[in-house]
Parts: C-alpha cells; structure tokens; sequence
C-alpha cells in the first residue's frame, strides 16, 4: 500500500483540496492508497476545510466535508512514504521538522510532479478569494500525474 500526506499551512484551504482529489482518483482507479493531509501550523486544528475549498471542490464533484484540520507529526514521518507540500515555505517547515535527513527525502514539492525540478508553487489562496479553482486545477494536474504513475508502476 502507498501511503500520502499533503501538508500545507494551515490544512484548511490547499492540502485538503489535494487530499480530496486523490481520494477521489485512487477510488476511481481502485488503487489501494492510504491518503490524509495536514499543517505545518496546528491554528485551526480541528477546523473544517475553508468554505471557499469546500465550494471549489464541490463545484468540481469532490466532497471534503469529512475532513478536519490537524497538525503535522513526527510519527507521520514514519507512517506515510511521500509527503507533498505546497511552497517553498512548507518545504523548509517539513523538512525542519523530519527525525533525520533519510526520512526529509519524502518530502517534494506537489508541483514538481508535474513541472520536474521547476519548484513551482501553489499559491496560499487564503487572502484572495479568486485563487481556490487555480489551486483546483493546479492541485487536479498534480494527482493525475500522481495516479498515471502508480498505473505505469504496475507494468
Ligand atoms: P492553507 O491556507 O495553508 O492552504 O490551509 C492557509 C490557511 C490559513 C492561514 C494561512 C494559509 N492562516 O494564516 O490562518
């Protein structure tokens, strides 16, 4: 079984938009992954994801309401086998936060999935209201990728 993070700020707006897109293709590819999401801060741990997310995805047919924030953890370090980040700033943060230098190696930037090496960003959509379908679409591009792969793999 793979095991995925997504982590961004505040697991409320960008994180739980990915989480929820992969759900959804490794259910529709019937892939048996485990996938959660969470914080690199804890500030709205307990919170569901920011309306504007849960409009975004609902628009596009994806349900994140059983989602809850939490912070990230040492044991997820441990636990999952890749942990994808948003920007730069996530990067440092989850990196800083690794046990060990061996377990800081899975964690990658979401968008070097689909841009290698660029280390594009997705934008914090939190302070600007017309961001969250780019960070859909950005976020749409990078599973897709993510579960072509895991199809390849198989071969
Ligand atoms: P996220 O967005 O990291 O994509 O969940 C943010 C959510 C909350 C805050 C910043 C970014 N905040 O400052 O509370």
């Amino acid at each position: 079984m793979t095991r995925i993070l997504m982590v961004c700020l505040g697991n409320i707006c960008r994180s739980p938009l990915a989480e929820g897109i992969l759900r959804q293709k490794i259910k529709e590819k019937g892939l048996d992954w485990e996938v959660d999401s969470a914080g690199t801060s804890g500030y709205h741990a307990g919170s569901l994801p920011d309306t504007r997310s849960i409009g975004v995805a609902k628009a596009h047919g994806v349900d994140i309401l059983d989602q809850r924030s939490r912070p990230l953890q040492h044991a997820d370090f441990l636990h999952f086998d890749l942990v994808y980040v948003m920007d730069k700033a996530n990067l440092r943060d989850v990196k800083a936060m690794a046990p060990n230098v061996e377990l800081a190696k899975k964690v990658q930037l979401i968008m070097d999935l689909v841009h290698p090496g660029e280390h594009v960003e997705v934008p914090d959509p939190y302070w600007n209201d017309n961001g969250f379908e780019g960070v859909f679409q950005m976020l749409e591009e990078a599973c897709s990728v993510l579960v072509s792969q895991a199809e390849l793999s198989k071969y």
